[in-house]
Formats: C-alpha cells, structure tokens, sequence
C-alpha cells in the first residue's frame, strides 16, 4: 500500500523515482505522481493510473531536478485523481510531501490550519502535513536545521501511522524524512542517498541500506545520511549491506512475477532450510532462545496473521499441537485483539507476515506483549516493523516476493514452522524420534519434489482453459487437505475475480451441495491417506449432481472414475500443502491469463497492507 521513492544526488532524479515505482508497484496503488526541486520551484507530476503512463507523460520533460520524491497512492481518503495523488504541497508552495499511513487527527490539524489561513484543494489526510511543515517553518528561526525542526514540531501534532519524505523550495540541498509505523528505508551512494518504502526499489544502486525505527527523523544530503530519535536526539543507525542481487527482483525470462516466484517455490523452500537441518544432531535454532522451561510454561500457543500467511498457519497448526502436545489456535489478526483473547505469561503468539508490514498482524502482536506474551516473528523482510516488535525473529529466505498473491512465501513459512516445530520437540526432549526423523528427511527432499509438480503443469494449463469462464468454483478438502484448500481458494479469488469458497469435504451435505448443479466445478484435494475413501465419497456425491471435478493427490485414485488427476508425488501428510498448493496456483495464474488479467497486480489488492 503507497509507496515512497526519493533521491538526492547529482543526477536527474526523475528516471530513478520512476523506476523506484516501478519496482514498487507490487503494493498495489492507484495513482502515482512524482516532484522534484528545479532551479526556483518545485515541479509536480501526478497521474491517476499506471505508473507506465506517468513515465509517459510530456510533462516529465519538465521535471529536471536532482533532488526528487514520488509515489504510488491507494485510495484511503478520497478517491483516486490527479488532485488527491501525491505528492502534495502547501498552499505557499513551499514543501511536497509524500507519505504512506494515516492521519487520523487530520479533521482537527485541518480545521486548525484553516483558521491560521491555510487552504486546502484535496480530499486527502495527507495534505494537512506540508502545511503544518510550512507552519512551524514560519514559526522557527534561522538556522542551518530549520526545515528538520518545523517537520519535527509537524511530526509531534500527527496521530496516525506516517513514513514521509520531504523536500523544500527554501533549503534546497536537503530532504527529510521520518517514519512511524509505516516502513521506509535509505540507501547510502557515493555524493547520492536513495529513499524507499522496500529495499528492491533502489538495490540497484546501492546495497548499503539504513532501515528507519520507529520514530526516526533523518536529515539527508548529499552526502550524509543524519538520524533522529523519537526524541530528537541525535543518534547513530548501523547501515545493512544486503545481499539479494537487483535481479532477484527483475522478471527474467518470465512473463510476469507470479509465474516466476511459483517457479521459484524450490529455491525459496531450500534457502529457508538453510542450515537449520543439520545431521544426527538438532536443529539449529540458535539464532532464536527458546528454552525447555519456558516451552514447559506455555498453555497455548496463538499463531496470528492475515491472508496466505495465516493459511500458512493453519497448515502448521496440527504438526506443532503434534509435537509439542501444546494447543495451538489460528487467529486472523484483525479479529485478534477484539475478541479480548486469554493471553498471559504462559502464551507464546507466532505471528507470521511476509511483509512484515501488515498493520493489523502488528497490533496483534502489541496487543498479546503488552498482556505477558512471548511473540516469535516469521516474516521475508530483513528489519521489517513485525521484527522490532517481537521477541524473536525467524526468517524465510524466499527473496523478494513482488507479485501480490503469494506464492513461494506461502511453502517457505509452511517449511520454516514445521522446522521450528520440530526445534520445540527437540527442546521438550520429544520422545517421538520416529516422525522427527521423517519429517527431516522429508523436508530436505521437498524442493525437488516441488520441481517435479512445476514441471507437470500440461494438465493444469488444459483445465484451466475449461474452466476460465466459470462464475464459482469450489475447493474441498479434509484435514490438512482443507489448508491447502483454503488458500487455493484464495489465490483464485485474488487474480482470477472467481467467486470460490473452500469447504470440509465432509460439510459439503451441510448446506454448500445445494448449490452444485450441472457443471459447476469441484476441485478436491487429497492426500490424506486415512480419509482418502471418505473424500472419493465425498467427490462422488458431487459427481453425480453434474459437477466437474478436479484432483490433486498423491494417492492411488481410480483415473476411470474420475477423468481429471493431477498427480503430485507422495509426501508425509503433515508436509502436503506444500506440494498440492502448487498445481493450485498454477491453476489460479492460468485462469487469469485465459481471462487476460494481470496477475501480478490484481485490482483493489495491495500487496503490504499498512493500515487496519
Ligand atoms: C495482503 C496480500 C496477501 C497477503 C496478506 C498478508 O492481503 O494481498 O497476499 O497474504 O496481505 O500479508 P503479509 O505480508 O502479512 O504476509
């Protein structure tokens, strides 16, 4: 959700800020618009649309500067327009702004700035800030940090959730930006800095990046990067040097990021094992303190997260209940804290974010600290929000994951909690060495089981090209298989605009058979061994009533009862949703394409949700 790109240096910024966008257009936006500082006057281009249509625009050429900042905008105050995209600037023309978060007192700094003369042309939170900027920097003296202390006294009147990056027609050479609850980051270059909401908008020219707290101010010029605290006080930030390449960011030879990241799905499972697994010894989990005392104290564990990630939760749920005779409960974090949840000193919460940035899995995870909690953060992104938070942190190491659906961050989080549950029982002294050793094995033989399933996708394309025009479809599964349903479900309705829902095979008889008639599609997953009979039943019962059935198993089921089979290969049950997502979401993506959609940036979805 809006995106930040900024530039101070000696070259024309405009291409840079365009191709930060570009790069950040996975965040989903809906609007976008670039300023840049000229010899006398700042110059604003904004568009509603496309960011490829900003770059297209004539009025670029005008647009000369060395110092710039843009952004892409999805709508929360005010609709999508040229006057409400970003960014903005005071009514002196003075000060542009960009900003991503909310302003939730911006009626009342509004009403305030309207009585001291200010005016006001868009429907957005965010306008109220260059004018307060411009405020305050009428009220400070002269000095050589003006325009940081009037966006600092700015900053101190703001409620809400803001990364910001300023730039001033009055101190040229300077930008300022700041961050609260909203993730920006600044890459150091040499005689030029770079600014951005993610890193892979600017890994292309720099690699050493300062990730923002919480409360940060930071005076950039052209050649020093200067922090602030949330107190103002001047203070010292370590720089990251990040090693994903610029082209793990690029498409490649693929023809868009969803295709590439599920093709991607090996990698992504075999860097997130890393080193974890290490031979006739325990994992290795020392980059976390878990100890048996504290694994002894816990009554039950929450696992807290939002869309694919709490799928990927849901997946986890019976591995860790099975290894460490702990409950463990599945929450979607905005219901989280107003349920008003038991949580205390014996509760561990496992938040899982690919982003690291959703707003809503954060403030679960506030919520259940600030009540005793001990919190394990899962996430993709080095320094995201999620990680100052939580005690600890785990991360996958699926690299960048640009497309909005998500895919390989998805069987990379399902492998990392199943390595993190075995970690618990070996901590616990599970005595249960047998599935340990299983799920071991298995796992380390998983990413080129994941290949052989991406390389079968003949039959998936084919079904795909039958069902494209359809107007619901159905995802049926039992146990572990109704995870894997649920998400394929989702990543359906996410690119494809199909109405699907995802049911327990055994639930269909109450109520959702009605709605099967001739033709309708049922997809059914099953790889259960133990259930695999109930399902075929289950499958049957819709047969009969005309519907069109697919089946993704690693079973041996009957191919003249059932026409459609997507064979994946044979996998212990706890670790199947790894494997039978993946014709799922071939299935989602080529459904799109025989739709002509673009799935990497589905409409109305963003890819980091910032705010609740
Ligand atoms: C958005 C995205 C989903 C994603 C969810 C959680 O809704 O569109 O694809 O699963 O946020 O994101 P997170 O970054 O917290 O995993």
């Amino acid at each position: 959700m809006c995106g930040i790109v900024g530039y101070i240096g000696n070259r024309k910024a405009t291409p840079i800020l365009i191709n930060g966008l570009l790069k950040l257009e996975y965040r989903g936006y809906d609007s976008a618009g670039i300023a840049t500082l000229e010899d006398e006057d700042i110059t604003i281009i904004r568009n509603k649309g496309r960011v490829k249509e900003l770059k297209k625009s004539k009025d670029l050429d005008k647009a000369q500067g060395t110092i710039g900042i843009a952004h892409t905008r999805w709508a929360t105050h005010g609709k999508p327009s040229v006057v409400n995209a970003h960014p903005h600037i005071d009514c002196h023309k003075n000060f542009a702004v960009v900003h991503n978060g909310i302003i939730e007192n911006h009626i009342e700094l509004k009403k305030f700035l309207t009585d001291a003369g200010y005016t006001f042309v868009s429907e957005t939170d965010t306008e109220v800030i260059p004018n307060l900027i411009d405020y305050y920097y009428s009220k400070e003296e002269e000095s050589n940090d003006r325009l940081l202390k009037a966006v600092y006294r700015a900053t101190q009147d703001l409620k809400g959730s803001y990364a910001l990056a300023i730039i001033s027609k009055i101190e040229k050479d300077t930008m300022i930006i700041a961050r609260k609850d909203s993730p920006l980051v600044v890459g150091d270059g040499e005689g030029e800095k770079f600014v951005a909401s993610d890193i892979p908008a600017i890994l292309e020219y720099t690699n050493k990046i300062f990730i923002l707290n919480d409360g940060d101010l930071v005076k950039i010029t052209r050649d020093n990067i200067t922090f602030f605290d949330e107190d103002f006080e001047k203070v010292q930030r370590k720089a990251e040097i990040i090693e994903w390449s610029s082209k793990s960011t690029d498409k490649g030879e693929y023809e868009s990021y969803m295709l590439k990241e599920i093709y991607e799905q090996p990698n992504a499972i075999r860097e997130t094992i890393g080193t974890r697994i290490v031979q006739n010894d325990k994992c290795d989990f020392s980059d976390i303190n878990i100890t048996k005392e504290f694994l002894e104290s816990v009554s039950h564990i929450y696992i807290v997260a939002c869309g694919t990630a709490m799928h990927a939760g849901v997946a986890v749920k019976p591995i860790i209940e099975r290894l460490t005779n702990i409950s463990v409960e599945v929450d979607i974090a905005s219901e989280f804290r107003y349920r008003k949840p038991i949580v205390g000193d014996d509760t561990l919460i496992i938040c899982i974010s690919q982003s690291g940035e959703t707003a809503d899995t954060i403030a679960a995870l506030k919520y259940a600290k600030k009540k005793g909690a001990k919190s394990i953060a899962i996430t993709n992104v080095m320094g995201s929000s999620i990680t100052r938070e939580a005690d600890f942190t785990l991360y996958t190491h699926a690299g960048p994951e640009v497309a909005v659906a998500s895919t390989k961050a998805y069987t990379s989080q399902i492998t990392l909690l199943t390595l993190l549950a075995i970690h618990f029982a070996e901590v616990l002294e599970n005595e249960d060495k047998e599935i340990i050793d299983n799920l071991k094995n298995e796992l380390t033989e998983i990413p080129s089981k994941v290949s052989i399933v991406l390389e079968n996708s003949e039959k998936i394309k084919e079904f795909a090209k039958r069902v494209y025009k359809e107007k619901d479809l159905f995802f049926i599964g039992r146990g572990i298989d109704y995870a894997a349903a649920m998400e394929a479900s989702l990543k359906l309705k996410e690119i494809s605009y199909i109405h699907s829902e995802a049911y327990q095979s055994g639930e269909l008889k109450h109520g959702p058979i009605a709605l099967i008639e001739d033709d309708v599609t049922v997809v059914g997953i099953i790889t259960d061994r133990r259930l695999v009979n109930k399902s075929i039943s289950n499958l049957q019962e819709v047969a009969t009533r005309g519907a069109k059935i697919l089946i993704v198993t690693d079973q041996g089921i009957d191919e003249k009862i059932f026409e459609n089979i997507v064979k994946i290969p044979k996998i212990h049950p706890f670790l199947s949703p790894i494997l039978s997502i993946i014709p799922l979401q071939l299935l989602a993506y080529y459904i799109s394409k025989e739709k002509g959609l673009d799935a990497d940036k589905p409409r109305n979805l963003a890819k980091s949700v910032t705010v609740e």
